[in-house]
């Protein structure tokens, strides 16, 4: 297909995407992003995906969370400011005015990590893709949610960037096809659906794809199975949200994030092997491995 280009993520290709720190930065030019995420029982997602994008280089961030776990989040992650929004154990309809308050002053929204499948929720999703013009990453039940009621792709409407971070099992959902069909055609249905969908469309997985709606493809030669343990996917999203949030475009901050991630992990694997690092850990390398190539 003559519209269709593909490329391979390099060292050099990442670092001409970091962003430049300006010598009088501050935590306001660094952006500032708002992450909907957790449910009771997993605060340790919101945690990491928090994580991933303070060691990303957030300027701000702000976590909507559930009134019930709002001080384990608090507590899991100092750095980050914490609004407990209604109900109390999952995000529902009550939860849009502590959305809107924070969403209103973002560069950059991400909505997942952790939330799990509550139909309440998907009303406040719609608003927010909806009437928020910033960037938008949806994950994990998000992207279910998703998968439920395909109508909510309409609610996005063109008013700004999408991106949308499926493994095999959610692209699977998403595309009401099997986890096979995904893995033995995984850059024509990114391709495909990136452009069917108007969004960014990072398929996850060994060798992770990043495709634009133009028809460019990225192929991530980062990470390693160590990667396969639960929080990893949340640092991702985290980390994205946060190249987002200080300006870079949307394609090239999932980029920038899904290679830094895997560069992480293969730090780590240096160490460790392919087994038994953390999902905190991975975040946590992540200043490193991004100096390393400045
Ligand atoms: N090689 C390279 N990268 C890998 C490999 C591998 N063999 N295995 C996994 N990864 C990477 C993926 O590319 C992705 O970045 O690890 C990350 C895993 O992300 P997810 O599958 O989203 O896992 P995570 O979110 O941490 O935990 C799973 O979240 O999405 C929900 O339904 C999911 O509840 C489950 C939980
Ligand atoms: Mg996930």
């Amino acid at each position: 297909d003559p519209g269709i280009s593909t490329y391979v993520l390099t060292d050099d290709r990442i670092r001409e995407m970091l962003p430049v720190r300006e010598l009088k930065g501050h935590k306001g030019t660094h952006g500032k992003g708002v992450l909907i995420a957790g449910s009771k029982g997993m605060s340790g997602a919101a945690v990491l995906a928090g994580r991933g994008a303070l060691r990303s280089g957030i300027g701000l961030l702000q976590i909507v969370t559930p009134l019930g776990i709002a001080q384990d989040v608090d507590a899991g992650l100092t750095e980050a400011t914490v609004w407990a929004a209604p109900g109390v154990d999952y995000l529902n309809e009550e939860s849009w005015p502590v959305i809107l308050k924070q969403a209103e002053k973002a560069q950059a929204i991400a909505i997942g990590p952790g939330l799990a499948q509550n139909f309440e929720f998907a009303v406040v999703l719609e608003e927010v893709l909806r009437t928020m013009n910033c960037p938008i990453i949806l994950d994990a039940d998000a992207l279910n949610l998703l998968s439920e009621d395909p109508s909510l792709f309409e609610a996005r409407n063109g008013r700004g960037p999408l991106l949308l971070t499926p493994h095999p099992g959610e692209m699977a959902r998403l595309c009401q096809c099997t986890v096979f069909d995904v893995e033995r055609n995984r850059l024509d249905l990114a391709l495909t659906k990136a452009a069917e969908w108007e969004a960014v469309v990072v398929l996850k997985g060994s060798v992770t794809i990043v495709a634009s709606p133009d028809g460019r493809a990225f192929f991530n030669p980062t990470g390693n199975p160590g990667l396969g343990t639960g929080g990893t996917g949340d640092v991702l999203t985290g980390s994205i949200l946060a190249w987002l949030a200080q300006g870079v475009s949307p394609l090239e901050a999932a980029c920038l994030g899904v290679y830094l991630h895997g560069k992480s992990a293969d730090d780590l694997a240096k160490n460790h092997g392919w087994s038994g690092f953390l999902a905190s850990e991975v975040a946590d390398q992540l200043p490193k491995v991004r100096h390393s190539l400045e």
